[in-house]
């Protein structure tokens, strides 16, 4: 008989293997973590698509708008970011002098990571004169080339703050899409980038599985495809969609996003039957966010045992960045 793999193990031989320090990890690492926290008086702020034993320490679990507003509010030694890196980022911008620490600095985004500053100046210059609209999915550069920053949760009211003006929006091209028929405006300048979990759900497996379950409700996320959009009954942030499907708790769900989010569903709402749409392929997890999913229990406990790794911002960056953000939070 095979013996699954015991990640702590597995993690200490890693970096023991990169001639790193001993982990000496307690057995009891919730418990550890919550002394740690306590201790170190950090903040932790979770996203909906961590590990549920992550999501369950978290002082604070939300989508992108939830949790810039949590770290605007923070009153705490140290933040502690389980969530990727833009989003730590944008709690560092905003507490420029507390440590925000990540457990897994590789934690990245598709769509910042599709977007590189140097490109998306040249993009701006390209369109002189036009304001820009930057989904909080960016990296800090990016942030602050922009006149005002939008999650999935406000991207139509973000858009509709510029009437009659020419505006780019970017960096993902199906939120774009989404936003602009919200809004009315068919002349967005859209940059082209897209969110590699988001999409690869299948059109046509979803259609399927409509018809084997003709009474749900289908409900997406809007950095997913069109042709998955034209199926869905709501479009919405990742906390729209928890509180819609727990609306009707009698009701199937096909969700259309990341599956972390059925933890908070299914705490809210025990009952709730929820079925994750199909991928593209289906021997793999590719509607599984990768780069949220690095974040562990054991490395959680170790970036608040260690205070690293941290995320910096470089200042003059982070001023530049800082106005958008703001004026976001004071619009949303
Ligand atoms: P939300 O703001 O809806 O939580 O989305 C963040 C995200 O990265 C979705 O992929
Ligand atoms: Fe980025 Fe997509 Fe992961 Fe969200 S799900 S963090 S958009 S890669």
């Amino acid at each position: 008989m095979t013996q699954a793999a015991d990640p702590a193990a597995t993690l200490a031989a890693r970096l023991a293997a990169q001639g790193k320090q001993a982990l000496d990890l307690p057995d009891d690492l919730e418990q550890a973590i919550r002394d740690l926290k306590r201790e170190r008086r950090a903040l932790l702020l979770a996203h909906y698509y961590q590990e549920s034993e992550v999501q369950d320490l978290a002082d604070v679990v939300g989508d992108s708008l939830a949790l810039a507003r949590a770290a605007q509010k923070a009153d705490c030694d140290v933040i502690a970011f389980c969530g990727v890196h833009f989003m730590a980022e944008t709690a560092k911008i905003l507490n420029p002098d507390k440590p925000v620490v990540v457990p897994d600095l590789e934690a990245g985004c598709s769509l910042a990571d599709g977007c590189p500053p140097e490109a998306f100046a040249k993009f701006c210059a390209e369109h002189e004169g036009a304001a820009v609209l930057t989904y909080i999915n960016s990296n800090a550069e990016v942030k602050a080339m922009s006149d005002l920053i939008c999650t999935s949760s406000n991207a139509v009211k973000m858009v509709e703050h510029f009437k009659g003006r020419p505006l780019i929006f970017a960096p993902d091209r199906h939120l774009a899409r989404f936003v602009a028929k919200e809004a009315g405006r068919d002349d967005l300048i859209i940059w082209q980038g897209a969110c590699v979990v988001h999409e690869l759900f299948s059109a046509q497996g979803l259609e399927k599985l409509r018809m084997q379950h003709p009474q749900a409700e289908v409900l997406a996320h809007p950095e997913c495809d069109q042709a998955v959009l034209d199926q869905a009954d709501f479009i919405a942030s990742t906390s729209g969609i928890i509180q819609r499907a727990c609306e009707d708790p009698k009701r199937v769900s096909i969700i259309a996003t990341e599956d972390g989010i059925f933890h908070e569903i299914w705490k809210r709402a025990p009952e709730k039957k929820l079925i994750q749409a199909p991928g593209m392929d289906e021997s793999c997890a590719c509607n599984r966010c990768p780069y949220m999913r690095l974040n562990t229990l054991e490395k959680l406990y170790l970036c608040l045992r260690d205070l690293t790794p941290q995320v910096t911002v470089r200042e003059d960056i982070r001023l530049k960045a800082l106005a958008p953000i703001e004026k976001m939070l004071a619009l949303s």
